[in-house]
């Protein structure tokens, strides 16, 4: 990936996206921070975030544009959809049905609305990863609906990238390169998961997500 081009980060206000956007800024890279809110202080006032706000993912490309050109700097070269998070609550057959589609809503449907709003900012062979958690491959007591939208973000990435590879014109180059990185484990300082056996610190993640961003040939899943 050309590193003149800023990263777009999507849930910048989440507990690994702020993370994440702090710890590629760290590293270097131009970071595009997008919420649906104001950010705080905490992820913008830093050398190489530059924030995007755009309350509704229909508006966010026009955000991006504006951001970008308000900034002086490129159009992003890669996405990264840290959509979603946790939840623990009732037994799936016990719990409220409306908490059942807001969570179908805001962790599975969000991404399909940010790759369609976003994968076509991208050019070719550029990455989107999406970021998934260890409740998409293991069936969770309480957090049935995080494990059922994670299983089903699995598969949204897998379909997204084989159809991004069709009907390309030949000669016309790889197609936009989805990603899933699958953090097995609790983000190590987030409060909501108790007593977890084995954490993973931000900067292992964002290691790992930088292989993705930097490996043309990175492979489609990769955990960490
Ligand atoms: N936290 C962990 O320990 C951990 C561990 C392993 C994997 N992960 C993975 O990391 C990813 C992010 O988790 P997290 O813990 O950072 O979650 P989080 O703190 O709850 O943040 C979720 C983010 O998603 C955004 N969001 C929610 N619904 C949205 C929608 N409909 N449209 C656009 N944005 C929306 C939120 O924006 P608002 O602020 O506007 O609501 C927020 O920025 C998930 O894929 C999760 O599985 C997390």
């Amino acid at each position: 990936m050309n590193s003149l081009r800023p990263v777009l980060v999507v849930g910048a206000s989440g507990f690994v996206g702020s993370r994440v956007a702090r710890g590629l800024a760290a590293g270097g890279r131009l970071v595009l921070a997008s919420t649906r809110h104001e950010l705080p202080d905490r992820v913008t006032v830093q050398a190489g975030v530059v924030p995007v706000h755009s309350p509704e993912t229909a508006a966010l490309p026009d955000a991006v544009r504006a951001a970008c050109a308000h900034a002086g700097v490129p159009l992003p070269g890669a996405v990264v959809a840290s959509i979603g998070g946790w939840d623990k609550g009732a037994p799936l057959l016990e719990s409220d049905p409306d908490r059942w589609s807001a969570t179908l809503a805001s962790h599975l449907t969000a991404h399909l609305d940010a790759a369609r709003a976003l994968a076509p900012l991208l050019g070719p062979g550029d990455p989107y990863v999406v970021l998934n958690g260890a409740a998409s491959r293991e069936a969770m007591a309480g957090s049935g609906a995080i494990s059922v939208t994670g299983a089903g973000l699995a598969m949204l990435v897998q379909v997204l990238r084989l159809e991004s590879g069709q009907d390309r014109p030949p000669g016309s180059g790889p197609a936009v390169r989805f990603h899933e990185l699958v953090v097995d484990h609790a983000v190590s300082g987030d409060g909501r998961n108790e007593d977890p056996a084995q954490v993973r610190t931000p900067a292992q993640v964002v290691n790992a997500l930088c292989e993705l961003l930097d490996d043309p040939a990175a492979p489609a899943v990769r955990h960490v």
